[in-house]
């Protein structure tokens, strides 16, 4: 049996044989994207190549890429665990051509990997191409010699593939495997494709476009191209499963959760399965974030990492464990990622000990919290609603994120009542504002609470670098929300996230410089 290092590794050098540049993965906080919340694709890191704003040494790479889909556009925390494939950590596989080789060549490589190199049978394999796009069609039959009725021909919501609102883009082609009959589903294109019986495997993208802000579209300097392999459901494919918590790291992993947490896995009934897959899943993401200087907090990226934390420590307790636990896998998941990613293993006592304490923080809130929560809903059945109120003295006294209850309640088909969850944290935000003092310049503090009502917090960068891209979110001169700072005038420089530490209880904020296309500022100084 390949293991997932093994896959990994083959993926890797196969493509350097064939003349790419293997590429680290670039960190999960993305770099050069002050919009988005996690990397979640494996070209995030070339997107200014494929544009021409970047240059490299070299117009062939491959990568094996850390991705968090949990939180921002992409969001997939609600599945985990109870699907064989959602997860809000995974490992992107790709190959990238930087106006080097186009369709040809990307449809040669990934066939000769998958059924040369891998040995899949290809009768098992099905592509899928951007409706009108023949040149892909005559190239599936030429190179892969599959017929017609193989490949199948589907609009732009499944094969034209974007970055985001703006951005590269490009038709894109799918390769699927199909799992076997024991499995319910049906081809991509027909009303069974949601079955697990096909499985989307690759994404071959034909880049060619670039998304402009104004809506309109242009060429790229030239045509490229940008793949993306899920690893975990290659494994799958390799091991002869069609669930990715079946794959060995995952067999490891919930092996693991399962000892911490003082449960036999043998006749443990679907929920306790879950709770087991939710806890090996999340742990990744956890400790990657962690390995990275995220840490758990009330705001921003530091928030879905709290919300994934905690999300996971409910599912240990729903096991059987009241003590902290979750940290205990740390080591495990070191063991089986650490050679192909070393942060874990130079991070590893940190992510511990942070996982530890936030469990340790957690425990005290939690079963108090669950209590409640199981008071609250205990007259109540299938369809009806948990009351805002409740959810929001949940969240705001114990910790407990809106989706953590949520997700608490899905089992039994309860729902909670968002704008009431709303209302009790609009309700809470006036008194806040009522009974702040300020400091007596009236112009001054209000507006603060205008800005933080419209852009919400700022995230802080700078334990991890001291430059960083933000965007601007408000500027603020003499107590008024303004449109533009001119030359010579001072002013509030509101941004998304910032390197610069803002002054807080004695220690001096940051100083330093602004620089963005056309404008240029001095910072004085930095306040929280
Ligand atoms: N960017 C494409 C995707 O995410 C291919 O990697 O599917």
């Amino acid at each position: 049996m390949q293991s997932v290092n093994d896959i990994r590794s083959s993926f890797l050098g196969f493509f350097e044989k064939n003349g790419h540049e293997a590429v680290a993965s670039s960190p999960l906080v993305p770099r050069n994207d002050p919009t988005l919340m996690f990397t979640n694709a494996g070209m995030v890191q070339f997107k200014n190549v494929f544009t021409g704003l970047e240059k490299r040494p070299y117009n062939r790479a491959t990568t094996a890429q850390k991705c968090v889909r949990a939180g921002g556009k992409h969001n997939d925390l609600d599945n985990v665990g109870f699907t064989a494939r959602h997860h809000t950590f995974f490992e992107m596989l790709g190959n990238f051509s930087f106006g080097d080789y186009f369709k040809d060549e990307a449809i040669t490589l990934a066939w000769d990997l998958l059924t040369k190199e891998w040995g899949l049978p290809k009768d098992k394999l099905t592509a899928t191409i951007y409706e009108d796009d023949d040149e892909a069609m005559e190239l599936w039959k030429k190179i892969a010699g599959l017929p017609e009725d193989r490949i199948v021909r589907l609009g732009a919501k499944s094969n034209f593939w974007q970055m985001g609102d703006t951005g590269p883009c490009g038709p894109c082609s799918e390769i699927f495997y199909d799992h076997g009959d024991k499995y319910w589903g049906g081809p991509p294109g027909t009303p069974e494709e949601d079955g697990d019986r096909f499985v989307e495997i690759w994404n071959l993208v034909f880049m060619q476009f670039e998304q402009l802000p104004d809506g309109s579209r242009v060429k790229l300097p030239k045509p490229s191209v940008d793949t993306g392999s899920g690893l975990e459901r290659v494994a799958a494919v390799m091991q002869g499963t069609n669930n990715n918590y079946e794959i060995d790291l995952f067999r490891a992993l919930i092996d693991s959760a399962a000892q911490v947490t003082g449960v036999s896995l043998k006749g443990l009934d679907e929920g306790g399965l879950a709770s087991l897959r939710v806890v090996a899943d999340h742990l990744r993401s956890m400790s990657f974030l962690i390995a990275e200087g995220v840490l758990p907090s009330n705001e921003g990226r530091g928030y879905v990492l709290r919300r994934i934390m905690r999300r996971a420590m409910r599912h240990a307790t729903l096991l059987g464990s009241n003590e902290p636990a979750i940290h205990r896998i740390v080591p495990t998941l070191v063991r089986e990622m650490g050679q192909a990613y070393p942060e874990l293993v130079r991070g590893e006592q940190m992510i511990e000990e942070t996982v530890r304490l936030e469990e340790q923080r957690f425990l005290k809130t939690l079963g108090r919290g669950l209590a409640i929560l199981e008071d609250a809903t205990k007259e109540l059945g299938k369809g009806d609603m948990l009351d805002g109120v409740t959810a929001f003295k949940l969240y705001d006294t114990y910790g407990f994120p809106l989706d953590l209850t949520q997700d608490a309640l899905r089992l039994r088909d309860i729902h909670v009542d968002l704008s009431g969850f709303e209302d009790a944290m609009a309700r809470q935000r006036a008194e806040a504002r009522k009974s702040w003092a300020g400091s007596g310049e009236a112009g001054e503090d209000k507006v603060w609470f205008a800005v933080a009502d419209k852009v919400g917090p700022t995230e802080f960068l700078g334990y991890e670098t001291e430059t960083a891209e933000g965007v601007v979110t408000a500027l603020i001169r003499g107590g008024q929300m303004v449109e533009a700072l001119n030359e010579g005038e001072e002013g509030f420089v509101v941004l998304n996230q910032t390197p610069f530490y803002g002054e807080s209880g004695g220690q001096v904020g940051d100083t330093g410089t602004l620089t963005g296309e056309g404008a240029g500022a001095e910072v004085l100084d930095t306040v929280k």
